[in-house]
């Protein structure tokens, strides 16, 4: 557990952090770095486009997983996490389309979709860096409450804690938010080399404190990190709030 002064500190640390894994990978291989979206990155990558344009970082040989993604609304949908991704970072940094991957929400056969997507990850010879976020529950991606802590790519309920959490983001109508979602699962998270989690803000007080000071529990998903021989925390004063 790292513990920031602030959102900012919180921000140029993992940015910071990320560009140098970036710049110490070597080989013919890409490096691969599996990606959240919500509010707590948004920083970061603000801080990433930063570097970049200080030429301090380059995307080019990066292979890029998106956590998780909608089902139900469209890709070009302002609120899909295809356009946050492509809005909020791929469109400053130069990396080359092609290695950019996010799971595709309106896919034919949506079970196949995720197979896909842990196959390709497999093909790169798995994620070296994974960053995320957690939401107030405490859920890492999609994973809600309840999710097995060996899950993999599939299909995902929302909670109603979610879909209020989220309905921020749509009007404040919570019948307008997607009530489904496809998700990497827990265990592919935690194959990943090394798990980056950003938790800031007072309201993730309570799924810190589950993440770090109780037991393993698939209640509070992001507690499996515990189980991780290289998960890091960043978070702020504020989300410490109830260590
Ligand atoms: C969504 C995403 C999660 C994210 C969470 C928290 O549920 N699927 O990956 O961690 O929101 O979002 P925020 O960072 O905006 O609090």
């Amino acid at each position: 557990l790292l513990i920031q002064l602030n959102y900012d500190k919180v921000s140029e640390w993992t940015a910071g952090y990320i560009a140098e894994k970036i710049n110490q990978h070597k080989g013919s291989r890409p490096f691969v770095l599996g990606l959240p979206t919500g509010s707590s990155p948004l920083g970061t990558y603000k801080a990433l486009i930063d570097l970049y344009k200080e030429g301090k970082v380059s995307f080019k040989n990066v292979v890029t997983f998106n956590m998780d993604e909608y089902i139900g609304i469209p890709e070009d949908h302002p609120e899909s996490y295809h356009s946050f991704m492509w809005n909020n970072f791929f469109n400053h940094v130069d990396i080359e389309k092609d290695n950019v991957n996010i799971l595709n929400g309106n896919a034919p056969d949506v079970e196949e979709e995720c197979q896909q997507y842990e196959e390709k990850i497999n093909q790169y010879g798995g994620i070296d860096l994974f960053m995320g976020g957690i939401g107030p529950d405490g859920h890492i991606a999609f994973n809600e409450p309840g999710s097995s802590l060996q899950s993999r790519t599939r299909v995902k309920t929302l909670t109603q804690d979610t879909i209020i959490a989220n309905s921020r983001f749509f009007d404040n109508d919570t019948n307008k938010v997607p009530k489904t979602a496809l998700t990497v699962g827990v265990a592919t998270v935690l194959d990943a080399r090394e798990v980056l989690i950003i938790v800031n803000g007072h309201n993730k007080a309570r799924a810190l404190h589950y993440a770090i000071e109780q037991g393993v529990n698939h209640m509070w998903t992001i507690s499996a990190l515990q189980m991780h021989p290289k998960g890091i925390i960043v978070c702020d004063e504020a989300a410490c709030d109830e260590l």
